[in-house]
């Protein structure tokens, strides 16, 4: 029973096209609270079974939590890079930004080095360090404004890039998604899954297929537990299912997010979505990435220019702890690949829908 239709609530058969979106309903889960003095992250190691959290109180407990993908996903990563820089800089005594940044810089480079695919994490720090260059003695206050700030513009941004993809989806559609793109990767609603979100919402969507997304299994254990929060019904997939799932019909979108779109178009996600547009293109699947501005890396030409993350093979050896390989055995484990910008249909961002990305679109987009 693979074409299972949504029996959630709110979708009762009309349109809803009045963008009255239930945000209390359809967002509710934050993978990252700033507590006044610290940060506090929503476990996701070990999601859906246990919510816990864990409190840092520095900005080496941050960056410790980053590269353990406590906290993951692009624009998650982003902001949580930016409370780190908050933390580093209580106890630090310096009349102004300038003389802060100086000192600060060690932090955010441990910040930085964390995880290298997600340009968002760059881009935050970026920001971190533009504001506090041209800062005065109320420094601090800057910094934790403009965390806030990141952290507020995300949230918007999904929202906009949620009901704007959504249009794009014709009623009655299925879509399939890889990873987890929703509110445990931002600052709420999600990027592919906000799209997700606002057309169950609006009744266009009406099968959801998420994809395992081995080896860390960010689809098995996040997507369709975030879905079933919302009530949204979900179909889970093996990775592998993909191509079968979209020659049966199943699907008329792929939506995916990104943690790397270059200048070209060119994106880079978790492993697996490159096979996903190939086989997309095949069946006349439509290839949708959603992501804000943020993940828009102007200053890199193309995909092969990105550094991919390698992460231990270990993570190929067992699944929950439990070792299914045999002793000896090598793995190979790069966790992102890179799709061609022409293989994407469309590329959604709180700045604009850009159709057939190529140089020339993405240059009419966002400029450089
Ligand atoms: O390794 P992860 O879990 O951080 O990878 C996350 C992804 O690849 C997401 O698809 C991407 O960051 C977009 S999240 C809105």
């Amino acid at each position: 029973r693979v074409f299972r239709r949504l029996t959630a609530a709110p979708y009762n058969g009309a349109m809803n096209d009045n963008h009255a979106i239930d945000y209390a309903r359809y967002d509710h889960i934050r993978p990252i609270r700033w507590t006044g003095d610290a940060l506090e992250l929503l476990d996701q190691r070990k999601l859906p079974f246990v919510v816990e959290h864990v409190l840092c109180s520095d900005s080496d407990a941050v960056a410790a939590a980053i590269h353990a993908l406590t906290v993951r996903g692009a624009p998650a990563i982003g902001i949580a890079a930016a409370w780190g820089v908050v933390l580093a800089a209580r106890g630090l005594d310096a009349g102004d930004g300038a003389a802060a940044l100086q000192a600060l810089e060690p932090a955010m480079a441990r910040l930085n080095a964390t995880r290298p695919t997600a340009v968002n994490l760059a881009w935050a720090l970026a920001r971190m360090r533009g504001v506090l260059a041209a800062a005065g003695s109320d420094w601090k206050q800057v910094l934790a404004l403009e965390a806030q700030a990141i952290a507020d513009e995300d949230l918007a941004a999904n929202r906009h890039m949620g009901e704007r993809g959504a249009g794009l989806i014709a009623p009655g559609s299925g879509v399939l998604t890889h990873c987890n793109t929703g509110s445990l990767a931002t600052a709420g609603f999600g990027t592919a899954l906000g799209v997700i979100r606002a057309g169950v919402a609006q009744g266009r969507i009406a099968r959801v297929f998420a994809g395992e997304t081995r080896p860390w299994l960010q689809g098995a254990r996040l997507t369709v537990w975030e879905l079933q929060q919302d009530g949204i019904d979900a179909t889970l997939v093996a990775d592998s299912a993909a191509s079968h799932l979209m020659k049966a019909g199943a699907v008329q979108w792929v939506v995916v997010g990104a943690d790397r779109i270059c200048a070209n178009g060119d994106t880079a996600n978790k492993i697996g979505t490159y096979q996903l547009a190939i086989a997309a293109r095949h069946h006349g699947v439509k290839f949708m990435v959603v992501a804000p501005s943020s993940t828009v890396d102007m200053g890199t030409a193309h995909g092969d220019a990105i550094e991919i993350e390698q992460r231990d093979p270990g993570e190929l050896f067992g699944v929950g702890g439990v070792r299914t390989v045999a002793e000896g055995i090598q793995a190979w484990n790069p966790v992102f690949d890179v799709t061609p910008g022409s293989l994407i249909d469309a590329i959604v961002t709180e700045k604009g829908v850009i159709l057939d990305p190529d140089a020339a679109a993405m240059r009419a987009a966002f400029g450089g």
